[in-house]
């Protein structure tokens, strides 16, 4: 019996050996060697890149990046105009050669699926052969604490738009003749239950299944890609600091290195690592990261709730 309890240790122990090392290889060959596909060969010379959320943050950085590195023409979909009219600046000084549009869009205003078929139709000559949806909103309070509308909201934008611009785009993409790209930003917080932010969390764990599972159906024609980080420096998380944050710049370099090769990226190793780890912990307790986890403390609070009132009086 003991003898055989020891055999079964020994092939467990080689099993999760070998899954380490070859996590470890992908990890090496992904990081060290691995150049990313010549966007205009795979998707099409001149096409364009359209990005949701491109007026801040993570979506802001992508615009940029999409423009000066890749030199793809952008399309910035954002709610603000005046926002989306600076951020189209930068962009447009960030590589004179490119062009650029705007496209004025409220997630929060516009639900059904015919406002969103609109932005396409408005659309319709150009050659978008990407699509970058980064819009996201999130609202780090308990359950009870929330007001419906922001419970809404969150829905709205990060699964309603989401997945309407997917479907809508992946409709138009079949009908390319090269292949086309859709990246949806999903967050390490899809990975894990996530007590005190639970709608967020709910909403970036539904955008994982749906790109994977999107990503699968249309592999032939369709290249699709989850973007999970952990915390960027953006207003989202009230510029976070620390060690296991990284810049929003970090994001463009790390998608198109991936884009066409996996189905899910983040931005660091410490998030690849956090993501690499969770699954095996949640068999043994789905808890066990929220025990990790650091709740804010009062002064993080305090700081959230000054930048949150300071960009309402700016909204106001
Ligand atoms: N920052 C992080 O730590 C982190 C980590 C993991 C995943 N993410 C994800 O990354 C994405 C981008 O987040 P971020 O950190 O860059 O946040 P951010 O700086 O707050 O930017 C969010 C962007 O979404 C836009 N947006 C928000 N609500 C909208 C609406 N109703 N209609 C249209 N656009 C709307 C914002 O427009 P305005 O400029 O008009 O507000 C802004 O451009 C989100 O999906 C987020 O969940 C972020």
């Amino acid at each position: 019996m003991f003898c055989c309890l020891n055999q079964v240790a020994y092939f467990v122990g080689l099993f999760v050996i070998g899954l380490v090392a070859m996590k470890f290889g992908f990890y090496v060959q992904r990081n060290f060697f691995r150049k990313g596909y010549d966007v205009h060969e795979r998707y099409g010379k001149d096409s364009w890149i359209l990005i949701t959320g491109a007026t801040a943050g993570i979506g802001l950085a992508l615009t940029k990046y999409s423009a000066k590195v890749k030199g793809l023409n952008v399309i910035l979909l954002g709610r603000n105009q005046e926002k989306l009219e600076a951020s189209e600046k930068e962009v447009k000084a960030s590589n004179p050669k490119i062009k650029t549009k705007t496209y004025k869009f409220d997630f929060t205003k516009n639900s059904g699926y015919k406002s969103y078929l609109k932005i396409s139709e408005d659309l319709k000559d150009l050659d978008i052969s990407m699509i970058i949806n980064c819009a996201g909103i999130e609202d780090m309070r308990p359950i009870l604490t929330l007001e419906e509308e922001v419970m809404e909201n969150i829905t709205l934008t990060n699964v309603n738009g989401l997945s309407l611009l997917t479907l809508i785009f992946a409709k138009r993409f079949a009908k390319r003749d090269q292949r086309s790209a859709i990246i949806n930003v999903s967050s390490h917080a899809g990975y894990a239950p996530l007590p005190g932010n639970a709608q967020y969390g709910a909403t970036k764990a539904f955008i994982r299944s749906l790109t994977k599972a999107v990503g699968y159906e249309l592999r032939d024609k369709l290249d699709m890609l989850c973007f999970s980080p952990g915390y960027v420096c953006t207003g989202l998380c009230y510029y976070r600091k620390g060690f296991e944050v990284v810049s929003p710049d970090d994001c463009g370099p790390c998608i198109f290195r991936d884009l066409g090769y996996d189905t899910e990226n983040q931005p660091s190793t410490l998030h690849e690592f956090i993501a690499f780890i969770v699954p095996p912990i949640l068999l043994v307790n789905e808890n066990i990261p929220n025990l990790i986890l650091e709740p804010l403390t009062k002064d993080e609070f305090k700081r959230m709730e000054e930048i949150r009132s300071k960009e309402n009086k700016k909204d106001s």
